[in-house]
């Protein structure tokens, strides 16, 4: 809290250089220090994130310097207390925080995500005090980041079907197994990782471990080569009679599954924050380019059929800018809010996907090359529809809500 505000003002709230409809929409009901925080990170994204995007996606380069500054600016263990190193905020301005910074690079954001609701989330919400201790200060100030390990390469929509198994040995646990699709498995220090401690039991037989990176019979397995958000990492894990020491299972045995749920809960909103970041920064490109390209005489921002578009991709945008802030104040307000966070990722996902695909038909052949970001926005959008919950599954949360409301109502 301390350093954002330190650096909001130090940058200073008059060089914000957001379209003024934009800030009538968007800032003119929010608290002023959520203001503040999105001025500064949009300043932030501009001037740190968005030049150097290209390239590190190009390259497939984790920004390090990069995240280290995110640390530096408190986005990094955003709902974490400041006396465990965090800036003890709420979860609108992490929401806030993800859109921001994903607008600029939708790398950093999903890496920032990961360590904020999948990692430290959980470590808040279920680990003891020594635990919290140990693991939480070191992950907030972007020199060292977090993996969450549920998926593997036989199940991920079902996630209740873990096969990595850990065996009870009194002391201690012996992991076996591969975890698969862990965002930033390769630089991450520690991680959440899931695995069967009574298969009899099903998902009540899952338990959940914090499990550091060099400890013996634990090595990174296939490093991923993907369509977008290149500059993040994806890999797997292997765990071959991994030694875990009892101290370091999280919450009660067999409750893993329900610390998976309630985490992916918090991790839709921060999916839904980056999604809004790529549909805003799409939106941003289709916009400028429209009024400066000129076709029948004039910019073609001045015909209809691109209004049209930017119309609709404005439409969107806002939407699910409005459920994805509403999902965070719920969570914010101790209220029930899995439906909701749910519906937040999905139109904000969907909504990505759509903007970054009118964007590049409002550029024409200039959204197709490499030149201009909008083919990136569009590769990076995909995978929000994807992760922490496909957009089906989504609709499974959602349509689940929706009956059970109904038969109590
Ligand atoms: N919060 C708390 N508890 C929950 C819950 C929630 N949101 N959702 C379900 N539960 C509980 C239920 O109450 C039930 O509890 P009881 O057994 O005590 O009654 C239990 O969990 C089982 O519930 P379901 O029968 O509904 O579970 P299911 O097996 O049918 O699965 C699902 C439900 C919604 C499909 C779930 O499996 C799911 O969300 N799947 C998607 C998984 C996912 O998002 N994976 C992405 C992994 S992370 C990633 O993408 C990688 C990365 O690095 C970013």
């Amino acid at each position: 809290m301390n350093s954002l505000l330190k650096v909001s003002l130090q940058i200073g709230v008059s060089s914000l250089r957001v379209n003024a409809k934009r800030q009538i929409a968007c800032l003119a009901s929010l608290p002023e220090t959520h203001q503040m925080l999105q001025k500064t990170l949009k300043d932030f994204a501009d001037a740190e994130l968005k030049p150097l995007a290209g390239k590190h996606d190009k390259e497939h380069l984790y920004p390090a310097q990069q995240i280290r500054k995110m640390g530096e600016l408190g986005v990094m263990g955003i709902t974490m207390p400041e006396k465990l190193g965090g800036s003890g905020l709420d979860y609108l301005a992490y929401a806030i925080a993800m859109e921001e910074i994903s607008r600029g690079c939708a790398s950093s954001g999903v890496i920032m995500s990961v360590n904020n609701s999948l990692f430290l989330g959980p470590l808040l919400a279920y680990g003891n005090e020594k635990q919290k201790q140990t693991y939480i200060p070191p992950f907030t100030a972007g020199e060292r980041v977090g993996f969450f390990a549920l998926s593997e390469p036989g199940n991920g929509s079902d996630a209740g079907a873990a096969s990595t198994v850990a065996t009870d040995h009194g002391d201690h646990y012996v992991l076996n197994g591969t975890k698969m699709w862990i965002t930033s498995g390769y630089e991450a220090e520690a991680g959440i990782v899931f695995a069967t401690t009574q298969k009899s039991l099903k998902h009540k037989g899952i338990s959940a471990f914090i499990v550091p990176k060099n400890i013996k019979g634990f090595s990174l397995g296939k490093k991923e080569d993907k369509l977008g958000i290149r500059a993040s990492s994806t890999c797997q894990l292997i765990f071959e009679d991994c030694v875990i020491p009892k101290e370091n299972l999280l919450g009660d045995p067999g409750y893993g599954f329900k610390i998976a749920m309630q985490s992916l809960d918090a991790g839709r909103i921060g999916v839904a924050g980056q999604a809004l970041g790529i549909a805003q920064a799409s939106l941003e490109v289709a916009c400028e380019y429209a009024q400066k390209r000129n076709a029948f005489g004039k910019p073609i921002s001045k015909l209809q059929a691109i209004q049209q578009k930017l119309a609709d991709m404005a439409l969107r945008v806002e939407a699910a800018r409005l459920l994805t802030w509403r999902a965070a104040w719920l969570k914010d307000n101790k209220k029930s809010f899995s439906k909701e966070a749910a519906m937040a990722k999905l139109a904000a996902s969907e909504a990505a996907t759509y903007c970054s695909h009118q964007c590049i038909q409002v550029l024409g052949g200039m959204g197709y090359v490499t030149d201009m970001p909008a083919e990136r926005h569009y590769r990076d959008a995909r995978i929000t529809e994807i992760y922490e919950g496909t957009s089906e599954i989504q609709r499974l949360v959602i349509a689940g809500a929706v009956l059970k409301e109904m038969e109590t109502n």
